[in-house]
């Protein structure tokens, strides 16, 4: 039996984690968290707020499935990772911001990090095959695939929410609208497979079957199709190395188109390689501006394409030089929420 800490219980990924484990005889949760919303009675120790690691402490789990949202994800990421128990990454924000900190953590504690994105756990089931070469990450294109800058002008936070594949959290649904998750996504890649970003591809497929794709050095390129849902990678991260049957029918074949990002006008992805390649602390700045332009958009504070704007601003004026701690981490994140350009 392993247990099972689950912090972020209440949202899109929470909730389809619970329904993983209630079906599977020989996984058990044992505490869970959510940020505001009441959960008493969900598992035997529950927390609402506060510090997650304090539930981690009381709970002792076999696997911590982190599914919280955004930076606040970043406390529990390190706690797992520390101490070598096993974590199941959904919160891809923290290892985006933690980076070469979150390995180093990796290293001293010894246990499993297995994404649950679903396009690193399709890269990272691939890469059981090999030494990656080089990985291609797809992207659906999200609900404005194919429109131009003028035509996003005006585009309402409804809109942008209405994502064609997939039913998730806001936060991400806005980020898939903007192609930031996509960007999100090349940085968590590079620090999970240890590929340089020259060699991370984005291509755009817009029914999201095809979840990620590895390229050996022998020619061989080795591709994870399924249908978009999430309780497979959930279930394949929190099973692994085994693979628990799901309610999820078996794919049927069909065509599959692939097209280049339109980077010119979805910059958040383009702005996210070069947070990457920059290094330090430029992808925590990157990923802290980002969350503050997106609530910001979800306010109707600011225009869909003034995200990517207020972005690129911040970034431009942080510091960016590499973390030596968490308190470092910390402050860096503040600091590039602080000059995010904000309408008074
Ligand atoms: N949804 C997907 O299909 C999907 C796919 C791939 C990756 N991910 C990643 O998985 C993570 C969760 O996404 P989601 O779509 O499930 O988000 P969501 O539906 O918005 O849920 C977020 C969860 O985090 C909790 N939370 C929010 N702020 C918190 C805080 N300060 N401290 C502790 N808990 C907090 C929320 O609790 P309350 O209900 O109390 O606010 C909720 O349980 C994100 O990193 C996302 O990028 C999601």
């Amino acid at each position: 039996m392993k247990r099972v800490a689950l912090l972020g219980a209440t949202g899109s990924i929470g909730r389809q984690a619970i329904e993983v484990i209630d079906a599977h005889p020989g996984l058990e949760l044992v505490a869970a968290s959510s940020g505001t919303t009441p959960i008493d009675g969900l598992a035997p120790l529950t927390q609402t707020g506060g510090d997650p690691t304090e539930l981690l402490e009381r709970a002792q789990p076999d696997i911590v499935l982190n599914a919280v949202v955004g930076f606040a994800g970043l406390a529990p990421t390190m706690w797992a990772l520390e101490r070598g128990v096993r974590l199941a990454l959904a919160n891809k924000e923290s290892l985006v911001a933690a980076g070469e900190l979150a390995l180093e953590a990796r290293r001293r504690g010894g246990g499993d990090l297995i994404p649950v994105d679903s396009e690193h756990s399709a890269l990272f089931q691939c890469a059981q095959l090999g030494e990656p070469e080089s990985l291609v990450l797809t992207a659906s294109g999200g609900p404005f695939r194919g429109r131009t800058r003028d035509d996003l002008q005006n585009v309402t936070p409804d809109e942008a929410l209405a994502h064609p594949t997939w039913n998730m959290g806001p936060k991400i649904t806005i980020d898939s609208a903007t192609l930031a998750n996509k960007g999100l996504e090349i940085i968590e890649a590079h620090f999970l497979f240890r590929v340089p970003y020259d060699r991370i591809e984005v291509v755009v497929h817009p029914t999201s079957i095809v979840h990620g794709l590895v390229r050996f050095r022998d020619g061989a390129a080795i591709a994870h199709l399924g249908y978009p849902d999430m309780r497979v990678p959930i279930s394949y991260a929190l099973t692994y190395p085994e693979r628990a049957e799901t309610p999820v029918p078996p794919l049927d074949l069909q065509t599959l188109e692939f097209h280049r990002p339109d980077t010119d006008t979805f910059r958040l992805l383009a702005l996210a390689r070069e947070a990457g390649e920059q290094g330090g602390t430029y992808p925590c700045a990157y990923n802290a501006a980002n969350e503050v332009a997106v609530q910001a958009f979800l306010d109707e504070r600011i225009g869909f394409l003034d995200i990517a704007a207020a972005v690129e601003d911040a970034i431009a004026r942080v510091d960016g030089s590499p973390a030596r701690d968490l308190d470092d981490l910390v402050d860096a994140d503040r600091r590039a929420r602080e000059l995010v350009p904000l309408p008074a």
